[in-house]
This record gives C-alpha cells, structure tokens and sequence, in this order.
C-alpha cells in the first residue's frame, strides 16, 4: 500500500466468494469457499501475478474483481469507490476492467468479424463510431488492420490472442485482467505476447492482474506477487524477492517444482517438492491449511490459524515459521 496517503487504483478487502455444492455421497449441501478472506492492492502502471494450483481460487477471485461475479462477502474498490455501488457509479467503475481468457476463440463471436468483436467495448459505452479506433488498436498489438475483415476462425492462435489483447484495451480500461491469457500458445508465441504486453504497458499504462502457472511468466511481468492456497493468500511480496527468496513452504514447493532437476541436490529438493493432492475446499484442513503437506508443520500449524503478517518491507507471509531458523535449514538444504 502507498504510504503517502495516496489511495492505490485496486482495493480488495476481505473478499469471499462461496459456492453451495453438493458433496459426493452425501444428501447434504456443503460450502466451497472459493475464495476466503483475500485483500490485496493495485498501482496504477503495475502489474499483479498471482500463482498456485488448480483449484486454488485464481479464477473466481480473478472474475470477482473483474465483475463478472458478485461476493458473498468483502469489497472491491477501484480509484476508492465500490465496484457494486448501486446504479451507474458502480456500472461505470465495472467498466474500467476487461478480461482476456486463455482461450482466444472463445472471447469472439465466430459468425462476427475480428473488427465486430474487438470494437464491442466501444459499442456497450455508446460510441458507434469505430472503425479508426479498431484499426489503430490492431495495429498496436501487431496485427495487420486488415484482419478487422475476417472471421476469428481465419487467424491463427497467436493472432486471436493478440486480437483479443485488443478488444481488451480499446475502451482504455484501468485493469486488464489475464487468466492463463498465454497458456494455449506455443512457448515461442508466449514470449512474444509477455513483450507485447510489457510493451502496451508502458504505452498505455494499464495496470495488469496476471493468473498463470508460470511462474518464470508471472514473474516477468510482474511487479508484485501474491500465492494462493485452497482460497486464501499465503504469500505476497515484491516479485524480484519472491523469485530470490519465498519465505512460505507452499510457494517454495512451487518454485522448485519448476528448478531443472539436479542430481546433486534431488534428494534434498524431494523434501521440498509438493507432497499429495490439494484437500476439499469444501472442508479444508483447521489450523494452517497447507499442514497435510508440509515438511516442516508442528502440532502448532494443525491447531493454530497462521495470519498473514509482515515479515518486513511489505512481504507477507501466513506461516508460523516463515524466516525463522528451522525453515531457513529446510529452505537451504532443499534448494542449495
Ligand atoms: N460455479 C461454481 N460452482 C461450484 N464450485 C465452483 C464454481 N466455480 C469454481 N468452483 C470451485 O471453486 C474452487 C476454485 O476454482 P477456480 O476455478 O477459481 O480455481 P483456479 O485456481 O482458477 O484453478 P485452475 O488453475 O484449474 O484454473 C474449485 O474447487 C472449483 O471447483
Ligand atoms: S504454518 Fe506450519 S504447516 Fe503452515 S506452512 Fe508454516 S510450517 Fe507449514
Ligand atoms: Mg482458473
């Protein structure tokens, strides 16, 4: 957060989202919570990546802040207003987000032009009037103006994605969200996409929010990095300390899940790397939820709740032991 007083463009406070399902071989209904009490904050210009495993609550947190689906419970501010204020103040600040999905095709109706599609942001704001504006935007991203013409259908993956980075900017939003935005594509396209949008970054100055499983990607783009865990964030930190130094087990696990094996240090890295399956969000485990796999938990971390704390300059951390001795020995010896 700005110490200056200012206030940041993206508040999240206390966000949940809940799910009623019903559970396998049972009558009853259960609570999934999706999304469980996360806060977090966004700068204008900045870029936010957030990481963790399927099923960690990265999507719905994502569709939460961009509007698409409301909170059980919590707030999301932009510029210091409340996204689901009643009436046209909170329709108007749900409009300073756009979405890009990892599947290009499926954000463009296949019966409309790349041009129809991409100028539909301009259109829901009342501008008819679009025609410059999709050529300019498609230029922006590298395509060729003319593409406005054809089907989603007659460009290839990179090109439908790049088409819809464009559709995504045309109405200048405040906060493009990208959920796995780059995962359809091949690595060489991917590169391309994270420079274009380094890129737009600094052109347009949009802020980003940045879902991948990539962490190598997520940190590149990012400037800050916060980790999920069964709905709750466990880690959040500046992404160049968070690329030399995770502090809590979850996101080590993660990290070295994606280090080239070593034959070296292997044994030391299987004690680090992620043990078992993520538990039921439905009934996640008391105390820490990460405690069924984690190398270093202690009766403490099955009964007590860790908060997410400061561990200094704004990196937080939801582990008992985080920075302490005993989990520097483990972090040393399992990544060396
Ligand atoms: N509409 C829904 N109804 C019931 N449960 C849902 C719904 N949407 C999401 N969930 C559940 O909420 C949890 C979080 O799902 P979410 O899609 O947000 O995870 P994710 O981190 O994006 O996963 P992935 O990396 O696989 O995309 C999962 O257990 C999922 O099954
Ligand atoms: S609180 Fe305990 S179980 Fe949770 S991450 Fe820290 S050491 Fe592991
Ligand atoms: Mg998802």
């Amino acid at each position: 957060m700005p110490t200056d007083g200012t206030i940041p463009l993206l508040q999240v406070k206390n966000l949940k989202r809940q799910f009623n399902v019903r559970q396998l071989g049972s009558r009853e209904n259960g609570v999934l919570r999706a999304v469980d009490d996360v806060s977090l904050h966004l700068e204008a210009g900045e870029s936010l990546g957030i990481v963790g495993e399927s099923g960690c609550g990265k999507s719905t947190l994502a569709r939460l802040i961009v509007g698409l689906l409301e909170p059980t419970d919590g707030r999301i501010l932009i510029e210091g207003g409340d996204i689901w204020a009643s009436g046209a103040a909170g329709r108007e600040r749900r409009r300073k987000f756009q979405m890009v999905f990892q599947n290009p095709a499926g954000s463009m109706n296949p019966r409309r032009t790349v041009g129809a599609s991409v100028s539909e942001p301009l259109q829901a704001k009342g501008i008819r009037k679009t025609a410059e504006a999709v050529e300019r935007m498609l230029t922006l991203v590298g395509l060729d103006p003319q593409m406005a013409d054809r089907k989603p259908h007659q460009l290839s993956g990179g090109q439908q994605q790049r088409a819809s980075i464009a559709r995504a900017l045309i109405a200048d939003p405040a906060i493009v969200v990208h959920d796995e935005s780059i995962a359809s594509l091949d690595i060489s396209l991917q590169a391309q996409i994270l420079n274009l949008l380094l890129d737009l970054q600094k052109e347009l100055g949009t802020s980003y929010i940045f879902i991948s499983h990539d962490l190598a990607a997520v940190q590149a783009i990012s400037h800050r990095v916060i980790v999920m865990y069964l709905g709750e964030v466990v880690e959040a930190s500046d992404s160049t300390v968070f690329a030399s130094r995770p502090l809590h087990p979850y996101s080590q696990a993660l990290r070295n899940a994606t280090l080239l094996p070593d034959p070296i240090h292997e044994r030391a890295r299987g004690d680090t790397l992620l043990r078992g399956d993520v538990p039921s969000p439905i009934n996640p485990p008391v105390g820490c939820r990460f405690h069924t796999r984690c190398p270093l938990a202690t009766d403490q971390c099955r009964k007590q709740k860790p908060s997410l704390r400061d561990t200094g300059d704004g990196h937080l951390v939801a582990c008992h032991f985080a920075g302490s001795s005993s989990q520097t020995q483990v972090v040393s010896e399992g990544v060396a």
